[in-house]
Formats: structure tokens, C-alpha cells, sequence
């Protein structure tokens, strides 16, 4: 039977990860709404991979023996001032997931719940990698300024994106 203040934590993490999905999905709605597709279609990857993070916590909690509990989801923005913005908006986003992310682990070792440190060791690496490509993306769009045919170049590559769920247990 998994502790009660990790499950408490890890019902916590799925409504932040939850959050995370209906942030980008409201993201990448904007993205469709000024027609940059390419960058739709990047939020709606990001969207369905948070979708596959909270469901990896879902799993691990009934594993466990644990009881899931849904909370309300927090209503997103619907609005950005920029490409630029929405995607450092993101980087502040997952950079408070990593924090979350932390804390669980600061939990799980003064609770020695082994099992737990070593489920949330992939989302310590994912973390790494979340945090890279957003860097990546705010890098490339300050480098290109206010070219419109550089934020093109940019959607056509963001357009490549394609959902693997990375999330997915292993048999
Ligand atoms: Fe599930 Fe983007 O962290």
C-alpha cells in the first residue's frame, strides 16, 4: 500500500500535468487561430505527451494500491502577445513542473519509497528534455526578430512534430 502523502502528492502531480495538456491544447489553439500551424501542431503534440504524463501517474497509483483522485482543472489562458511569448510562458510552465517534479522526489526519498524515486526518475530526464526543445524554440524566434519569413521557416519545421508516447510502460 502506497503512502498516504505520496498519493496525495501524485494525485496533485496528475492535476498539474492535466493542466499542462489543457494549457498547450489552449495554446495550440491560438497557434490555429493566427495561422501558424506548424506551431498548432507542436502545442497539440505537447498536448497529447502531458495527457500520456499524467496517465503514467494514473497507472502507477493503482499499481501501488493507491486511490486516484481527479481535481478541477485550473481554466487556461486564451491569449498571447507573440509566438515568442506563448513559448516563454511555456519555459515558465514546465520550469514550475520541474520544481513539482522535485519536491515529489524530496518526498519520496524522506519516505523511502523507492519505487516512486525510480518512476520519478523518467520524469526528471523528460523534464530535461522539456525544458531543451522550449529553449531551442525561444532561440531560434529571437534570432529571427520580426522576419516573417524566418517565423515560417520555423512553423514548417515545428509542423514535423509528430506524438510518440514516450510515457508508455514497458511490457
Ligand atoms: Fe509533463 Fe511538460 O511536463
Amino acid at each position: 500500500m502506497i503512502d498516504k502523502d505520496i498519493e496525495k502528492a501524485i494525485n496533485k502531480q496528475i492535476n498539474e500535468e492535466m493542466y499542462s495538456a489543457y494549457l498547450y491544447l489552449a495554446m495550440s489553439a491560438y497557434f490555429q487561430d493566427i495561422n501558424l500551424l506548424g506551431f498548432a501542431n507542436w502545442m497539440f503534440v505537447q498536448y497529447q505527451e502531458e495527457i500520456s504524463h499524467a496517465m503514467k501517474f494514473y497507472r502507477y497509483l493503482i499499481e501501488r494500491g493507491g486511490r486516484v483522485e481527479l481535481y478541477a482543472i485550473e481554466q487556461p489562458a486564451k491569449q498571447w502577445d507573440s509566438p515568442l511569448h506563448a513559448l516563454e510562458e511555456t519555459l515558465k510552465h514546465e520550469r514550475h513542473i520541474t520544481q513539482c517534479i522535485n519536491d515529489l522526489a524530496d518526498l519520496a526519498e524522506q519516505k523511502k519509497d523507492r519505487p516512486t524515486l525510480n518512476l520519478l526518475q523518467w520524469y526528471i530526464d523528460e523534464q530535461v528534455e522539456e525544458e531543451a526543445n522550449d529553449e531551442e524554440i525561444i532561440a531560434k524566434l529571437k534570432m529571427i526578430g520580426d522576419s516573417p519569413h524566418g517565423l515560417l521557416m520555423i512553423d514548417s519545421q515545428l509542423a514535423q512534430r509528430t506524438f510518440v508516447d514516450g510515457a508508455a510502460d514497458e511490457e
